[in-house]
C-alpha cells in the first residue's frame, strides 16, 4: 500500500514505519524545520514542505498525494487541521494517531503535552494511544485500534508522554497500518 506521512514534528512514529518497511512514497510537513524532514531524508524518501493555509495548501498536499498514487494518508503528528477539500478527495483513506485513549483527552487543543498533562491532573489509572480514521471533527473517526498503559504514581506529563511514544505508539501505528493494508487486500 503507497503510503504518505504528514508530519509536523520529530517524526518517530515517521521512523517506526519506515523500518517497519512499510511503502512510504512520500513525507509531507507544514514545517520547514521539523525533524520527520531529515528522517525522509536520510531514507531517500521524497519530501516536501507545505506550509500554504486553506484550500491552496489542500491542493497543494492532493497533488503531491496525486504523483504518487498514495493510497493511505497518515498523519503522524502533523498539527494542523485538514480541511474539507482533502478530507472528501481521500475519504476513508486518512487515518491519524492521538496518545490517549480516545474518546477521553481529544478534540480541540488537547494534543502533544497537555493530553497527558490532563491525564496526569485527573489521576487515571490508564492511558494509551489510538489510532482512528480522520473525519472533519477532531479525533473523531472510527478507531481502528487502541492500546493502553498503566499510569504509574510517579510519572510526569513528560515522562508519560515518553512511555506511550516508545511502548505503545510505534507499534500501534505500523499494527493498524498492517491491519488496513490486510483488509483493502480482501
Ligand atoms: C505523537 O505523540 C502522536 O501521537 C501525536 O504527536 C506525536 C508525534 O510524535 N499526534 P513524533 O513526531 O512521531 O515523534
Amino acid at each position: 500500500m503507497r503510503i504518505a506521512v504528514l508530519a509536523s514534528g520529530s517524526g518517530s512514529n515517521l521512523q517506526a514505519i519506515i523500518d517497519a518497511k512499510l511503502d512510504v512514497c512520500a513525507v509531507i510537513s507544514n514545517k520547514v524545520n521539523a525533524y520527520a524532514l531529515t528522517r525522509a531524508n536520510n531514507s531517500n524518501i521524497p519530501n516536501y514542505v507545505v506550509d500554504k493555509k486553506g484550500v491552496a495548501g489542500e491542493v497543494e498536499i492532493i497533488n503531491i498525494l496525486k504523483q504518487y498514487d498514495i493510497e493511505l494518508v497518515v498523519l503522524a503528528g502533523y498539527l494542523k487541521i485538514l480541511g474539507e477539500t482533502i478530507l472528501t478527495e481521500y475519504k476513508g483513506r486518512i487515518i491519524n494517531i492521538h496518545p490517549s485513549l480516545l474518546p477521553k483527552y481529544g478534540g480541540k487543543g488537547c494534543y502533544g503535552i497537555h493530553v497527558h498533562e490532563q491525564v496526569i491532573a485527573n489521576k487515571e489509572a490508564k492511558s494509551g494511544a489510538t489510532v482512528h480514521f480522520v473525519e472533519a471533527g477532531i479525533d473523531t473517526g472510527k478507531i481502528i485500534l487502541q492500546r493502553m498503559l498503566d499510569v504509574s504514581i510517579d510519572d510526569t506529563p513528560s515522562t508519560l508522554q515518553q512511555k506511550i511514544l516508545n511502548q505503545i505508539e510505534h507499534s500501534l501505528l505500523v499494527d493498524s497500518i498492517k491491519l488496513l493494508e490486510s483488509e483493502y487486500r480482501l
